[in-house]
């Protein structure tokens, strides 16, 4: 059984990641919060590692979640240094940004399809850790 809050830090950061990604208005405040909830929830996710029960379906998963991991940290800091004074309007950074939002979505698409990839081969409901903690 997958504790209730590895689930809800998982969500915390999927919602985080996509509404940033592609709902909400790049760069404004609420951008800004939830970016760096998710850096939060992250650092959370990481202290409670070992607390962690559940084993990986696929050992090498763990190696997509670092990177993703690494990414919404790049994230938090370069968004935070885009809102300095001295960096303010600068293109390099908001072009560095945006690549490691775009990173962060292949590797998503990447997590998303080992799930799917998985589920297919081994006949099980893989997803269903992250939605009632159950390991089928
Ligand atoms: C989950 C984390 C995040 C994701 C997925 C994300 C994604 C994005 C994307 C896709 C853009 C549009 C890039 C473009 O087309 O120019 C953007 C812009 C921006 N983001 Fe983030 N972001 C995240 C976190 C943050 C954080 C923590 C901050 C700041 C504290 C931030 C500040 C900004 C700013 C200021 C812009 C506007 C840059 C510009 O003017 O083009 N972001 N972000
Ligand atoms: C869309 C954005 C998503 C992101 C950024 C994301 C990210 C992550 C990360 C970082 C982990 C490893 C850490 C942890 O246990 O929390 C993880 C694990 C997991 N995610 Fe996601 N996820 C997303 C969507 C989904 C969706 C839609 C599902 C399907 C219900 C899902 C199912 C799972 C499962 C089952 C695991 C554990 C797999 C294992 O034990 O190896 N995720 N995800």
């Amino acid at each position: 059984m997958l504790p209730l809050k590895f689930r809800l830090l998982h969500w915390g950061v999927a919602f985080s990641v996509l509404l940033n990604a592609f709902v909400l208005d790049e760069g404004k405040q609420i951008h800004r919060y939830l970016g760096y909830s998710a850096i939060v929830l992250v650092a959370l996710r990481i202290i409670f590692w070992k607390q962690r029960k559940v084993t990986h379906y696929n050992d090498k998963a763990k190696y997509v979640y670092w990177c993703i991991w690494f990414c919404i940290l790049g994230l938090s800091l370069t968004g935070f240094l885009m809102g300095l004074d001295r960096f303010f309007g600068n293109q390099t950074l908001e072009d560095i940004h945006e690549i490691i939002s775009n990173v962060l979505l292949f590797l998503t698409g990447i997590h998303l399809s080992g799930l799917f990839f998985d589920a297919f081969k081994n006949k099980r409901k893989t997803w269903m850790v992250m939605i009632n903690g159950e390991k089928l």
